[in-house]
């Protein structure tokens, strides 16, 4: 069967990855984490640690060892269940680094230049090792090994969804019915997360706003956004405003409206913004940091959850992967 979650009683599958490049910070969690978690109850889903990916950048083993953990527990501390969920790291399915070079062997040295990933690293004039231009097609080997029909990421990820999805189709053309072929699943409402600096919130901006800060950090790390120079008494702009922009992540349309009308009003000024932003981001983020806290300090608990996830995980990839061999001819037999 070539998709066993287009069966009609099995749900479809989700499927997504974050880099432990970093902490993960409000970015992530508005644009993938929540996204992801709320697909839980209709899809089967396979949440894991791009661990490879984020190899291309950090070479630090003790960073890398704790940011896997960061990333591991900032799911579960936002309800990844993982009675329902497979929660686990990409090198425990080193499968993928076999059908990534399958798929290497189908597609053109040109889809790859075209890639996000490798057009950000040139234009800042980073290293560019092979890791970093081969990087959508180890995530297309992530999506394609699991048959992941949804894809929950960010904007900036859309293109090398998009690109996985080019690729299956490229080896269901070449070797016959396959692959499933992928969709991004976009939250379209939620616009790419802006970071204290305004640009796009990232770790590699280092102007995050991370998830589990204790509430005086994150305050200070409030009060540093930033804003324009419009005195305290002239009404002032929320559509263009980052700090109301992260306001509006956290808080309920009354608040909102309350707090637009204070801009257009005038007399008002950033400092009370941020605080009024603070309070909101605080409120929200209080439990999940508890939860957070108390995971933190039994890490054998989440790697216990970790191997779980990914035995579930690699099975589904071994499953795939006979089809893969079966249909390249790398198998003997059919
Ligand atoms: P980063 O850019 O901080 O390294 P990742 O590349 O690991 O983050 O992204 C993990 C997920 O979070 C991706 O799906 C990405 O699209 C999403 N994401 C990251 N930053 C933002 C942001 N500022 N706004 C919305 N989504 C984001
Ligand atoms: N490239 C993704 C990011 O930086 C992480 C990732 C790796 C991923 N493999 C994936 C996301 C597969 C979704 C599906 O955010």
């Amino acid at each position: 069967m070539l998709n066993p979650s287009l069966a009609p009683e099995t749900p479809p599958r989700a499927l997504t990855g974050i880099q432990p490049s970093g902490v993960p910070h409000v970015g992530n969690l508005k644009g993938m984490i929540e996204p992801a978690l709320a697909l839980q109850s209709t899809h089967e889903a396979y949440y894991f640690i791009a661990t490879y990916h984020a190899m291309t950048t950090t070479k630090d083993p003790s960073l890398l060892r704790e940011y896997q953990l960061e990333a591991a527990l900032s799911f579960l501390a936002f309800g990844l269940d993982t009675s329902r969920t497979a929660l686990f790291l990409q090198q425990d399915v080193p499968e993928v680094c076999e059908l990534s070079w399958i798929l290497s062997t189908l597609t053109n040295i040109g889809l790859m230049e075209r890639a996000h990933a490798y057009k950000a690293a040139k234009d800042v004039g980073r290293e560019i090792n092979v890791g970093t231009f081969c990087y959508p097609l180890l995530m297309a080997a992530d999506i394609l090994i699991y048959d992941s029909n949804s894809v929950p990421v960010g904007k900036d990820q859309k293109q090398h969804v998009e690109m996985a999805r080019d690729i299956a189709l490229r080896f269901n053309d070449r070797f016959g019915e396959t692959l499933v072929l992928p969709e991004p699943l976009i939250q379209e409402e939620v616009a790419t997360v802006p970071g204290v600096d305004g640009r796009k919130m990232s770790k590699s901006y280092g102007n995050t706003l991370p998830l589990f800060l204790p509430p005086k950090k994150l305050r200070k790390l409030v009060m540093k956004i930033k804003t324009d120079s419009t005195p305290v008494e002239k009404p002032k702009n929320p559509d263009t405003c980052n700090v109301f922009g992260l306001y509006k992540l956290f808080a309920s349309s009354e608040e909102q409206s309350a707090l637009s009308e204070s801009y257009l009003a005038g007399g008002f000024g950033y400092g009370h913004a941020k605080q009024e932003l603070f309070e909101v981001m605080d409120r929200f983020l209080a439990e999940p940091r508890e939860r957070y806290l108390e995971l933190a300090s039994s890490p054998q608990v989440v790697e216990q959850y970790l191997a779980e996830g990914a035995d579930r995980a690699r099975k589904v990839a071994r499953a795939t992967m006979e089809r893969v061999r079966g249909a390249t001819g790398l198998s003997l037999r059919q």
